[in-house]
């Protein structure tokens, strides 16, 4: 069901040094931060070969990486993210497998504006899991 490893998540205290990091001791290719308000988060992609890597950090009031900021105060690894090619025919066979989708179960508009749901981490040995549903 699932397909490509569409991006892996990581939550930073502080986005130009990560993103410093990433182009610098690493060598790869970093966009400018782009902030997403609907979503949270300040974003800088970082482009591989054959994955993304998302460096977030926290935007506004109620973003949704700020309480684990709180609890991983040096960052962490916050999610990963598969492609699917049917989101719903995905959300039906994951609660019938009795797996828990967050929130109210539905897809809503992701980072890429396309559809996402989240996964719950305890039932996929503790990492939370982005669906994204691809053309
Ligand atoms: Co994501």
């Amino acid at each position: 069901m699932i397909g490509r490893l569409n991006h892996v998540a990581i939550v930073v205290p502080d986005l130009a040094a990560a993103a410093g990091l990433y182009e610098e001791s690493l060598g790869a290719t970093v966009s400018d931060p782009v902030p997403l308000p609907d979503h949270g988060v300040t974003t800088v992609f970082v482009e591989l070969s054959n994955s993304k890597i998302e460096l977030l950090h926290p935007l506004g009031e109620n973003s949704p990486v700020a309480n684990f900021l709180a609890n991983n105060p040096s960052g962490g690894m916050h999610h990963v993210c598969y492609e699917v090619q049917d989101i719903h025919a995905a959300i039906e066979h994951l609660e019938n497998q009795g797996a828990r989708v967050l929130g109210d179960g539905k897809p809503r508009t992701g980072a890429h504006g396309l559809p996402v749901v989240f996964l719950h981490p305890k039932d996929f040995c503790g990492t939370l899991i982005e669906l994204e549903e691809v053309a």
